[in-house]
This record gives C-alpha cells, sequence and structure tokens, in this order.
C-alpha cells in the first residue's frame, strides 16, 4: 500500500544531514520556519515553549533531541556515556508532564542503548539514530491506520467538531483525530470541520484551521464557547480529539477545555471519539486522577498575544490539560482499530508492552 502524505504541509520535526530541525509553530499561521537545535537546552526549551507541542511530536523530537545533547559526551568513557544518556534523558522528559509519548519515547531510546553496552560511543550514536527514525516512522504507520480505522465515522454531510490540534502538525505525519478527515476527503467524502479555536494558547486558530485549510478541506473557526450553540443547531455529528495521556481505565488527558466538548456531546447525543497511536496508552497510571496536569504561566492568559487583557495582579489558573473520564467516550480509535466501553479491558487485551 502507498504511503499517504499531504505535500501542502511542513514536518513538524526533521532528521537531516545529522542535524534536528523543528517547525516553530508559535510562528504559524504567519511564517513557516525550520529551526536547527544545536544543544538538549535549545530542545528542552522547545518544547517547553510549544515550538513544537502534540503528544507524538514531542515524543518524536525527545528521541531526536537526545541524540543531540548525548554529541557532546562522545569523548566519555562508554560507561560514563550511558551513564550522560540517562541524565540527558531525564532533562528532556522534564520539560512537559502531561504528554505520555515523550517519556515512552525516551524510556525506548534508554532501552536501546542498555541492551547494546559495550558498543563503541559513534556505534552507540548511530543505533540510537535508527531508534528516532524508527520511532518516527512507526508513528507514520500508526497515524495513517487511525486515519483507515476511522474515515468510515465520517460521512458525506457530517459536520465534525475538534478540539486543540491533533493533526499533522502534532505528529510525524497526517494526525491522530485528523487523519480520518485528511482520508475521508481523500477518499472523495464532502463534509464540515469545525475548529474550535482553543484558548488560551490558539492551537485550533493558528494550527488546526490552517492545516486543513491548507490541505483544502472545508473548515469553519469557531471560539470554544460557540461549540455548545452549534450542537444545538445541529451542526456537529460527530466528536473527533486527539489524547496527550490515556490512563489504564479509559480516562483520557487532552488540550484543556476538551472535557466540557465531551459533556457537550453527551447532552446532545453526540458521539465523542478520542484518537491516538498505542504510545499513548499508559497502563502504570490507574484513572485520570493520577495524570500530572502541566500548570502553565498566568501571562498566557493574562495576555492575548502582545495586548494585556486581564488586570494587574489578577489571580490565574492555567492547566494546560483536563481528564474526561471514560464514561464519556464512545470510542478510542487506535492503529489496531476502535476500541469501545469498557476500554480498561478492551484496551489492555490488545497492549503488547
Ligand atoms: O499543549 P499542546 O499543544 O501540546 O496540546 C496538544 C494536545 O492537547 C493534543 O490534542 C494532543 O497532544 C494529541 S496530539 C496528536
Amino acid at each position: 500500500m502507498e504511503q499517504i502524505n499531504l505535500p501542502q504541509l511542513p514536518l513538524s520535526v526533521e532528521w537531516k544531514e545529522e542535524n534536528l530541525f523543528l517547525l516553530d509553530q508559535t510562528l504559524l499561521p504567519l511564517e513557516v520556519k525550520m529551526e536547527r537545535q544545536d544543544s538538549a537546552q535549545q530542545v528542552w526549551d522547545s518544547i517547553k515553549a510549544l515550538k513544537v507541542r502534540g503528544a507524538p511530536a514531542i515524543g518524536i523530537a525527545g528521541a531526536f533531541g537526545l541524540l543531540v545533547a548525548a554529541k557532546p559526551h562522545l569523548e566519555l568513557s562508554e560507561a560514563e556515556f550511558l551513564q550522560a544518556l540517562k541524565k540527558e534523558a531525564d532533562f528532556l522528559d522534564s520539560s512537559r508532564p502531561t504528554a505520555v509519548n515523550l517519556h515512552w519515547a525516551l524510556e525506548r531510546m534508554l532501552k536501546k542503548a542498555q541492551e547494546n553496552q559495550g558498543k563503541s560511543n559513534e556505534e552507540m550514536l548511530r543505533l540510537l539514530r535508527d531508534e528516532a527514525v524508527a520511532i518516527q516512522v512507526e508513528d507514520g504507520q500508526a497515524c495513517e491506520a487511525i486515519g483507515r480505522h476511522g474515515q468510515d465515522l465520517i460521512q458525506e454531510g457530517m459536520g465534525v467538531l475538534t478540539h486543540c490540534n491533533a493533526g499533522h502538525l502534532a505528529v510525524s505525519r497526517l494526525g491522530t483525530a485528523l487523519a480520518p478527515m485528511y482520508l475521508a476527503h481523500l477518499a472523495g467524502r464532502k463534509f464540515k470541520v469545525y475548529a474550535d479555536e482553543t484558548r488560551p494558547l490558539l492551537q485550533g486558530a493558528r494550527l488546526t484551521s490552517w492545516e486543513l485549510q491548507q490541505a483544502g478541506l472545508d473548515v469553519t473557526l469557531i471560539c470554544d464557547n460557540m461549540a455548545g450553540a452549534m450542537m444545538r443547531q445541529g451542526k456537529i455529528d460527530l466528536v473527533i480529539v486527539g489524547t496527550d495521556r490515556v490512563a489504564a481505565n479509559g480516562d483520557v488527558a487532552n488540550k484543556i477545555g476538551t472535557y466540557s466538548v465531551a459533556v457537550l456531546a453527551q447532552h446532545h447525543q453526540i458521539p465523542f471519539y478520542v484518537a491516538c497511536p498505542f504510545s499513548t496508552l499508559d497502563f502504570s497510571t490507574p484513572t485520570g486522577k493520577e495524570i500530572v496536569i502541566e500548570q502553565r504561566e498566568a501571562e498566557e492568559v493574562t495576555q492575548f498575544g502582545e495586548r494585556r487583557t486581564g488586570p494587574v495582579g489578577i489571580q490565574v489558573a492555567n492547566p494546560a490539560f483536563d481528564v474526561t473520564p471514560h464514561e464519556l467516550i464512545t470510542g478510542i480509535i487506535t492503529e489496531k482499530g476502535i476500541f469501545r466501553p469498557p476500554f480498561g479491558q478492551s484496551l489492555k487485551a490488545a497492549y503488547q508492552p
């Protein structure tokens, strides 16, 4: 089967001539700019500042970031090199806490290193490079499979709502939540996508509506507080969102506001699907209550771009994610098919660590 690509869109993470380049997503939709990453600190800052964001994309960036971080340590002894890798991986992992893919990818890189103890540092670096490439390639295959499994949920004439950006920009290619939309579109189906703008950082406005528009889909940008009214007017038939971590019982962490959309969908009896690769499942976290939610700077809420919109000194809450309890989820679309409740059992049965 031929690989499906979206030639209109840039890659979020690129490994070229032994260098790591990240698309600076904070500049979108105004500018498409790849930025070379020259140190572990720069990669850490890029992840923290959301230059690269989206759960699978930060996993891939972390894996390649470990190669960037490893380069200055090549002169160490082999044992010391391994220790340095571990330290650098812990450092990169500390950049953002909620998306499990970052931790998963770095653990996978360290496992590869452990398995190859005794190899020269140069050989180790080559093996780790191959592992990072494999993580990226496998993510692309998973996203395409998510698209194939999910595309028939989208029928001619439907309205599909999504929140934040779980598209091509958030992964290696195609996306998770957006992959079924891209494949349904490529199959010639006509439908409308509604993109929540996703305050405070506007991933829906800046990224989702941009990438869908670039790829030729029929997309309408709405403010977050419009979703309920759109549902009541009968404009939304289906919701698909991505996720940063799925707990063992099927509770799902995703961008703040996802929970509200799920509650609205249940009230209007609209199916609510979550799409993710298996690398986003975390069976070591029993329920959503145990998922660490990243808290971000107050300025993201008190300012709209450069302009202050909240009073000086105001108290602010800025959790980057919320948890949608599994009872509100109709199905979880993965590379292995669509899983139905009870997720604790259905997902576990298909999971191979
Ligand atoms: O803060 P962000 O932009 O990294 O948040 C991203 C999301 O919440 C996405 O929906 C999630 O990571 C899934 S990406 C395929």
